[in-house]
This record gives C-alpha cells, structure tokens and sequence, in this order.
C-alpha cells in the first residue's frame, strides 16, 4: 500500500514538472497521470477517499509522510503551498481526466493563498468532479455544520440553475452534479445530520427548498435501496432538478392558492416534459435522469403524467422521486394546506401505497427516515418533551431493487400539493 501511495504522488509531481515543459498532451504530462490512476486503483478497494495534505512543510498522503522529496515532488508541494491548498482529498471514482485538469490548475493557476471557496468554485467550473480540497481545519467540525454548509449550497445551486432558465441560458450540469455528490456523502455519512435540514420549510423559498429537500430524501431511499454510487447521484439530479420545468410556466399559476381550473391543470401537466427538454441541454446529465424528470408525476399505478401508453416501460427510479415529492409536499405548508407531521404524512402515503406510490418505496421511505423520525415531538416515558434528532440505527436497511410495475390502481385524490 505505501508504495502505491508514493507512487500516487510521485507521478503527479512528474506530470506537473513535465507540464512546465511541454505540453499537455505530451506523453510526458499525460503517462503519469495514467499512471497515477492505476496507483490509485487498488487504494480504492477498501477505501472511498485518499486525502494528500501539507502538514508542518512535509507531504503527508493518508497518514504517511513522504520525507524523500525529489525535486518533481518539492515543486508540487510548493504549489499546492503556493495556491493555498493544505489539503486535497482524492475520491473513488476519480479519473485521467479528473487528475489532468487538477495538474493543469496546479500549472496554471498563477495567484497566491486563494481562499478554499475560491479554489473549490474553479475546479468545479473546470469539471473536475472526484478531487476536493478542503481546509485542514474543517476536520474540527462536527457533522450538522458540514450538513448545514452541504445543504446550503446545494439550494444556492437550484436558485442559480433556475434563475439561469428563466433567463434562457442552460444550467451548469457539472455544478448540479457536484452538489448532489456532497449531499449523497453526507447522506452515506450521517443520514440524520442531512434528513433533520429537510424538515426546516421556508414558505418564501418553498420552491428551491423543496428542490433539495426531494434530493436529500430520495438520495436516503436510494442508499437503503443499495444503489451504486452512480445510480444514487442520478437519482438525486433528478430530485433536485424534478421541477425545474415549472420555470416556463407563469409565476401567478405557480403560486395559486386553491383549486386550480381545468386549462390551469392542463398547463401545469406540461412541466415534467419541460423538465426532460431543459435536462437534454445540460452537460453531466445522464439519460436515466432526464427520464426520471420525465416521469415523475405519471405515478406507480399509470395513472398521473404525461399519461404512458400501456407498452411505455417507466424507469424504476421515477417511483423513488415520487415518494420523497409526495413526503415533502405533505409536510410543508403552503398557502392551500397545512403541513403534516412526518408520521401524519407516513399514514396518508401508506393509504397510497400499491395505488399512486409504489408500497414497497413508501417502506423503505419509512425506514430511511426511522421509526421517529427526525423532527418528531416525542413524550418519554419520563413525560418529558423532545425533538428526535437522530436515530441510532440511522434507518440503515438495504434490500435490492425489484423489477419494474406496471400494476394498476386507484387514482390518486385530486390533491393540489403535489403538482
Ligand atoms: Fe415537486
Ligand atoms: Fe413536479
């Protein structure tokens, strides 16, 4: 292992002095960072992340310090020093391309002590997906603070992607894709630091919130359901992204209260496919996701829309988003309705579960939240009064997909909150 390791760093200190020489597409710069990625192969079998950080002037790689530093390796601590990285974290799943356009930022970014936001947005805008730097102090805080900063950017996300939109310019697909993967580690994490941000609804904001809020939760039943890692982050774009169609309807029929009309409905209906059209636009958006987007108001019984035709195959996915839709609609207040308790809002779903919402997605919902869930008022035994803030099981039960229903039911209650 401590081979790999130094290999791992050796060769990207070899890409990096070679890129001062030729360029990028040079065997020199590109082979070591081929190399590099094997290296880091074999690391990853039994770990998800690698962290590199400069610590007291040495180089340390998961722990171990590197004391013989050659001179490739001397200029690439001096620039990480430089720029103002003191730590870099290497994800499983990181590619050639991810570790190119790191030694690239390493090589061209010529300021010095970048604030850690400020390095984070740039790669984030250059694509790199699977290395983050982080400050070394952030190994201080405590879960809730990271949920809380997770959480909060991932909302500034939805609010620049649907403001990006309404203006007509199409959303940063790398930038979405980033979002939900922080919010997918923190929900593999600590489940409950992320789920208790859910139940804070901010009736001005309603939109935005209930955007991530439907990711964090669907990213909770797609973990209990043991998805891949990929398959988790697609179905937490589409819950982020599910309504962002809603963005070419007018403003005025988005916040009616009450009943809608017949014409009002019909416009409403034409979100999701609105949805799939922007998604087909965007870059880092699986065709899966689009289709999720695509599907997630026609319900596990076929009943809602746009309405399939009897040999139309639904992703199984789409079932996932509806269930958190539904979960987080019923518990918010809005201008039509009062919000239900999370237990409240568990018993009405379980009426729709085998008819509007799969049954076997609704159990899972409730195991992923637990049997109190987070944010629920509870009396002891004792008679003292609390709020659950997390479980000790955290709702962890895994159980694999099933195959796809076409089964039919009852149709869901017009209901307005779950549009
Ligand atoms: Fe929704
Ligand atoms: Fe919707």
């Amino acid at each position: 292992m401590e081979n790999a390791i130094a290999g791992v760093v050796r060769y990207l200190g070899a890409s990096l002095k070679n890129r001062g020489l030729y360029p990028p597409t040079h065997p020199l710069v590109r082979t070591p960072v081929e190399k590099c990625r094997t290296e880091l192969a074999p690391i990853f079998t039994d770990r998800s992340e690698l962290a590199l950080t400069v610590s007291d002037g040495t180089l340390v790689l998961e722990g171990v310090p590197i004391f013989q530093l050659t001179s490739s390796l001397e200029l690439f601590m001096a620039r990480l020093g430089a720029i103002g990285l003191p730590a870099v974290i290497f994800e499983r799943g990181v590619s050639v391309e991810d570790i190119e356009l790191f030694v690239r930022f390493l090589h061209e970014t010529k300021e010095q002590g970048l604030p850690i936001p400020e390095i984070k947005a740039r790669l984030a805008r250059w694509g790199v997906t699977h290395i983050r730097v982080t400050a070394t102090e952030e190994e201080g805080k405590d879960d809730f603070t990271f949920a809380r900063e997770i959480y909060g950017n991932a909302l500034n996300v939805v609010v620049r992607a649907l403001k990006d939109v309404r203006n007509g310019k199409t959303p940063d697909g790398a930038e979405t894709y980033r979002a939900v993967r922080e919010m997918s580690g923190m929900v593999s994490r600590n489940r409950d630091a992320m789920l208790a941000l859910t139940l804070i609804k901010n009736f001005d904001t309603y939109t935005y919130n209930h955007s991530v809020n439907v990711s964090v939760l669907s990213l909770a039943v797609a973990e209990t359901l043991g998805l891949p890692e990929n398959e988790r982050i697609g179905v937490g774009v589409a819950g982020l992204l599910h309504d962002v169609g809603k963005t070419q309807l007018a403003l005025d029929l988005i916040r009616k209260p009450g009943t809608l009309t017949v014409e009002e409905f019909e416009e409403i209906k034409k979100h999701p496919e609105e949805g799939y059209a922007i998604l087909g636009k965007m870059t880092h958006i699986q065709d899966s996701t689009r289709s999720v987007v695509r599907e997630h108001h026609m319900r596990f019984d076929r009943t809602g829309y746009p309405r399939p035709e009897p040999e139309y195959r639904m992703n199984p996915h789409s079932n996932v988003i509806a269930v958190a839709d539904c979960f987080d609609a019923l518990t918010t207040m809005r201008s039509y309705q009062k919000a239900s308790t999370p237990q409240q809002a568990l018993v009405i779903m379980r009426k729709l579960a085998g008819k509007s919402l799969d049954p076997d997605l609704v159990e899972l919902l409730e195991r992923s939240l637990g049997v109190y869930p987070v944010g629920t008022m509870v009396r002891l035994s004792t008679m003292e009064v609390g709020i659950v803030t997390g479980n000790a099981d955290g709702g962890r039960a895994s159980r694999r997909w099933r195959s796809c229903s076409t089964g039919r039911g009852t149709r869901w209650p017009p209901r307005r909150g779950w549009t």
